[in-house]
């Protein structure tokens, strides 16, 4: 569910006519809704609410502009971050470190002292040479530090291969078998706190059964790490799957009378069959989602610069590509394409691509969409989530512009990335 809806034909993101927006700022360009984000970010914490001690930490990899990160800090969330840099942003945000798990493979020696410095509330670790290097930098600094370990419980997620974590072909976590003795060894290093256990199986999952599967699996697990250890948190970790269908076709509500939508994940559904497992632990819930809150609720504008037909196809070419929104390109996603003016007449079967010099820049195939023309503008609908902030300047693209709507309002969240700004950093080599 989200606030982009046609009124009168043209399409709005809450208050505002998402046109009015790409006319004044250009495109491409992100528009994400602050009411949808925050009904989210509400209806999640809702439904876990039976739960005594939970914290919800906002997944900033899906979307880390200051303006989203600043909106879940004012909603009192905490944060899951991968780096350094997301913890800056989140502190730049107003964010408190305090709420802050850090998780990733492969954190370096200044990532864990800068975290640790900052008091974050834990480092997920992933390995026993990552323990190894945190307990050695806490000594160094003469502080305990927070951690848990990722448990990886071979539980397939049945989403995508490359968003898949939790099985023991990926390179996440400590295999589940291994668990206790790790813990057993953590245990006998000094300036190590163990403050929990945390999972993570994938993400964009659209249906409950393998949260609960995994779920299931673990409570023996971090029962047994509660008694011996005394752990005061178990981390479910994100996952929880968006709705990319087209939505808007059949009006906001109209897909949710659909057959498929009976099946799909909601916070309800999620909360209904993994509440009555976590909430006897008697341990403090912590949830990570990302695209939950945010996918729906941003998109990206791009305008049709030209139309080829050639061979056998329609090419409407788009200003926006590959550099701005890759999902498409690297997990064949799909993401519904709707005219900011609706259109009547037929529709044909379109290619929508970028103006990136690979055939892989594309956004959609053979799609049946209204016939457009030069100057026309598209909405890559449910983009806020891991659309900017995979973006990139092949091909010398700036960075898009990005816009945030709260009611009838609209704010800059990022200025368009001037050219000169793409190699500011680059230097002729001036040889002898
Ligand atoms: N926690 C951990 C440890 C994670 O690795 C992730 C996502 C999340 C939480 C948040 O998952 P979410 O609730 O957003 O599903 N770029 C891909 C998705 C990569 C997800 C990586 N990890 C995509 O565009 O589909």
């Amino acid at each position: 569910m989200h606030d982009f809806r046609y009124v009168n034909g043209r399409l709005f993101c809450e208050g505002v006519a998402v046109e009015a927006l790409a006319r004044e700022h250009g495109t491409p360009l992100y528009v994400y809704s602050h009411r949808t984000l925050t009904r989210h970010y509400q209806m999640l914490a809702r439904a876990l609410a039976p739960i005594e001690d939970t914290l919800i930490c906002y997944a900033a990899k899906a979307n880390s502009n200051l303006a989203v990160l600043g909106a879940f800090a004012g909603l009192g969330s905490g944060f899951d971050i991968v780096s350094a840099g997301e913890l800056r942003r989140i502190m730049a945000a107003g964010g408190d470190p305090r709420k802050c798990v850090f998780a990733g493979v492969g954190k370096t020696e200044e990532e864990i002292e800068f975290a640790l410095r900052r008091g974050i509330y834990c480092f997920n670790a992933e390995s026993e040479p990552e323990l190894a290097r945190i307990n050695r930098v806490a000594a160094r600094l003469r502080k305990v530090a927070p951690v848990a370990v990722r448990v990886n419980p071979n539980i397939d997620a049945g989403t995508h291969h490359k968003i898949t974590t939790g099985t023991y072909e990926n390179k996440f976590g400590i295999a589940f078998e291994e668990i206790p003795g790790v813990y057993a060894r953590a245990a006998r290093l000094p300036n190590l706190r163990l403050r929990g256990l945390q999972m993570h199986i994938g993400s964009q999952l659209t249906e409950v059964r393998p949260f609960e599967l995994a779920v299931r699996k673990a409570i023996p697990l971090i029962l047994e790490l509660k008694a011996r250890h005394g752990i005061e948190f178990f981390s479910v970790g994100g996952g929880i799957g968006i709705v990319y269908q087209p939505a808007l076709a059949s009006g906001p509500e109209g897909w949710w009378r659909s057959a498929a939508a009976r099946r799909i994940i909601t916070p309800e559904r999620y909360a209904a069959r993994l509440v009555p497992l976590l909430q006897p632990l008697g341990l403090r819930i912590l949830f990570e989602p990302g695209r939950f809150l945010v996918g729906n609720a941003g998109v990206l504008v791009v305008r049709v610069e030209y139309v080829k037909r050639t061979g056998t196809k329609n090419f409407v070419i788009v200003d926006g590509a590959m550099n701005d929104l890759i999902r498409p390109a690297f997990y064949d996603s799909y993401h519904e394409i709707a005219p900011l003016r609706r259109k009547s007449g037929g529709s044909i079967a379109s290619d929508v691509v970028g103006p990136i010099c690979e055939s892989g820049d594309y956004f959609a195939k053979d799609r049946p969409l209204p016939r457009v023309g030069e100057g026309d503008y598209l909405a890559l609908m449910s983009a806020g989530a891991y659309g900017s902030v995979m973006g990139s300047n092949y091909n010398t693209r700036p960075l898009a512009a990005e816009v945030m709507v709260r009611g009838r309002q609209s704010a800059v969240a990022r200025v368009r990335q001037p050219a000169a700004r793409i190699w500011e950093g680059e230097r002729l080599p001036r040889w002898a």
